[in-house]
């Protein structure tokens, strides 16, 4: 997630000078400085983290959700005192980062088409953020895609949505896959039939301006084929399954973050 990060702040524009990047293992700084990022590993160098920090007005944490708050806590002495700090730790609550880091905190959840500049950020801020700290890191996922600013309290129900929903997607089209060959078509036949049709559904979605609603109606005639299998998804309570799964998703969301 921090590579996908990385790579919508190097968009044309950013001053890419101004950014540090630290690893674990020096293998991964070296692909890093291949790209002419100023990057340096805790293997190679074990102040790696506080030299990140040096002038640092965002950090960017993105390691794993167990790792957090003993690393929060290691570095928080070396951080500029306005420097806000931005968490996308999966399930750690912006309460305790605030417990070990004495200044601002951002809790942010970007999903995993970030990694193409087509992701969807939902970010929760602290206590002590100021508007201008949201902006400038509203503007850093921005450069990654989409960015919703809503309460914590809501982030487990947005991940609910935006982080899992590509998986979502992929199982529809699963599914759909497994029925085109059932119904005689090749892999490469029934590939085409679902990839490029969700791809050309969603495209025409973005490019039209049209709601789901009416570009849907304009492809149900009354009594006509599509109807036809709407009306199964209807029969099989289709809305209700999906209030259902989401519901699901944001009951485990809160029990793995022992909330
Ligand atoms: N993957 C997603 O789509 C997604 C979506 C939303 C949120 N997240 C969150 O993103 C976080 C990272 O997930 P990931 O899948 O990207 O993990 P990852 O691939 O393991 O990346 C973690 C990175 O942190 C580096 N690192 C580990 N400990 C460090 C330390 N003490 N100091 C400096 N760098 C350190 C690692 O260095 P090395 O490369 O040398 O090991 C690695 O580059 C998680 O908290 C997860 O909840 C991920």
């Amino acid at each position: 997630m921090g590579g996908a990060i990385l790579s919508g702040l190097r968009a044309p524009g950013v001053d890419v000078e101004s950014i540090r990047v630290t690893t674990r293992s020096a293998t991964s700084a070296a692909k890093l400085r291949e790209d002419d990022v100023q990057a340096w590993s805790l293997e190679e160098k074990p102040e790696a983290n506080a030299w990140a920090l040096e002038q640092a007005g965002i950090v960017v944490l993105g390691v794993k959700p167990y790792q957090i708050l003993e690393l929060l806590t290691e570095i928080a002495p070396h951080a500029n005192a306005d420097a806000v700090m931005v968490s996308v730790a999966a399930g750690i609550t912006i309460e305790s980062m605030e417990s070990v880091w004495p200044g601002a905190v951002i809790r942010a959840m970007p999903n995993t088409p970030s990694r193409i500049g087509k992701g969807v950020t939902g970010m929760s801020t602290g206590s002590r953020v100021s508007a201008t700290q949201t902006e400038m890191v509203e503007s850093l996922f921005a450069t990654i895609g989409e960015v919703l600013v809503v309460p914590q309290s809501q982030i487990n129900a947005l991940g609910a949505f935006s982080g899992s929903g590509p998986a979502y997607v992929y199982f529809f089209m699963e599914k759909f896959l497994e029925v085109a060959l059932e119904r005689g078509f090749s892999e490469q036949q029934a590939e085409v039939l679902v990839r490029g049709t969700f791809s050309g559904a969603l495209t025409l979605l973005e490019k039209s301006g049209e709601t789901p609603e009416a570009l849907r109606t304009a492809v149900t005639s009354p009594g006509g084929s599509t109807r036809a299998a709407l009306d199964v998804f209807d029969a099989a309570g289709l809305d209700e399954i999906i209030r259902e799964a989401t519901t699901a998703a944001i009951a485990r969301a809160v029990e793995m973050a022992g909330e």
